[in-house]
């Protein structure tokens, strides 16, 4: 009912401009006595995976705190952990506006953000001041500048800086949005990629004495056979764990709508299926040797049920929670 009202004030501005001022206001809201507002309880619903204990299996996923500025927030809503960035080794404004966009309709979003971000410095200092008590995952990538090949610096730049101050860290190479990301999913690329991933990982937990999993995040617009080729280089890799899905590039299921043919990630319940079926062919290739985390398109208890069903030890959503409010977190977590 609260969350009804609130989002058809949101949903007159436009989707940005909406964002901007949620969040100014959660940042408000967390440092006063009108905290209550955004507390929810929520079942506590301990949930093991990749040595970590998570409050409950929902979290919320990366690109809605890309600063990771308000943790605290999304903690307080109930989320059993909260996954920030994508965050760059080097701030970036994103592409030009507008970047983001509303389908009403089939709840979904399309998205070509890039990655806007204040830098990996900037997102340490405010997990530093966060006070959330669960686990913080943060999700990386690499700056548009940074040509593909070299890609894999920003990473580990982004690895080195983060590595004290994450739960897990979640190799973002799914992203649609900057160019030539989603060649690092495939052959020589990733193997390299991941090599280089865990001899940081190995290096860094050796260092700090703790070890910090590495999950990838990966796109559902792949093939039964590109996801054998992932899973068997994960497996090899000794990766802990594997995000899917990003957004997709696939419009078939919102043809004619409105937005339908802007360029980005489409996201919500157009996506649900395809991320269903992707963590179904990923369980039966990893059987059971690495987790998966399971986004897209879960709006629902049923929608979440279908992806732990399909094989997903984790949850995450994004969009549902724009379109549903936090009550979504409560519906799934309390009767999951
Ligand atoms: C506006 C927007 C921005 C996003 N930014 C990121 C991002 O920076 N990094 C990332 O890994 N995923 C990003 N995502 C993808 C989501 O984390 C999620 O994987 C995807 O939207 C599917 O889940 P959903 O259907 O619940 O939204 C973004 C999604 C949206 C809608």
């Amino acid at each position: 009912m609260f969350y009804s009202l609130i989002r058809k004030a949101l949903f007159r501005l436009n989707p940005e401009q909406a964002h901007e001022i949620t969040f100014r206001q959660l940042k408000y809201i967390m440092h006063s006595p009108l905290q209550f507002m955004i507390r929810q309880s929520v079942n506590f619903k301990p949930t093991t995976c990749m040595g970590l204990t998570f409050k409950n299996p929902l979290g919320l996923a990366a690109g809605l705190d890309k600063d990771g500025e308000c943790i605290d927030a999304f903690g307080a809503m109930g989320f059993g952990f909260v996954e920030i960035g994508t965050v760059t080794p080097r701030p970036q404004p994103g592409n030009e506006k507008p970047r983001l966009f509303r389908l009403v309709e089939a709840e979904g979003l399309i998205n070509r953000m890039g990655f806007n971000n204040l830098g990996v410095d900037n997102l340490v200092e405010n997990v530093k001041k966060a006070k959330y008590d669960g686990i913080i995952g943060i999700n990386i990538g690499k700056n548009k500048d940074t040509p593909i090949e070299q890609g894999k610096e920003d990473y580990l730049i982004c690895m080195e800086k983060i590595y004290s101050y994450a739960g897990y860290i979640a190799v973002n190479i799914s992203s649609p949005n900057t160019p030539d990301l989603r060649l690092l999913q495939y052959g020589e690329a990733l193997d390299d990629l991941l090599q280089s991933i865990k001899n940081k990982q190995h290096l860094l937990a050796e260092q700090q004495q703790k070890y910090v999993p590495v999950v990838v995040k990966i796109a559902p617009d792949l093939t039964e056979e590109e996801i054998i080729q992932i899973s068997d280089s994960l497996i090899r890799h000794q990766i802990d764990g594997v995000v899917a899905t990003n957004t997709t590039l696939d419009r078939n299921l919102v043809k004619g709508l409105r937005y339908s043919e802007e360029a980005g990630g489409l996201s919500g319940r157009p996506v649900q299926l395809k991320s269903t079926e992707i963590v179904r062919l990923l369980a039966k290739e990893l059987k059971g040797q690495l987790p998966i985390i399971g986004a897209g398109g879960i709006d629902s208890l049923i929608a979440a049920r279908e992806k732990l069903v399909a094989g997903a030890s984790l949850l995450q959503v994004y969009s549902g929670f724009i379109y549903h409010g936090p009550k979504l977190i409560k519906n799934i977590v309390n009767y999951i």
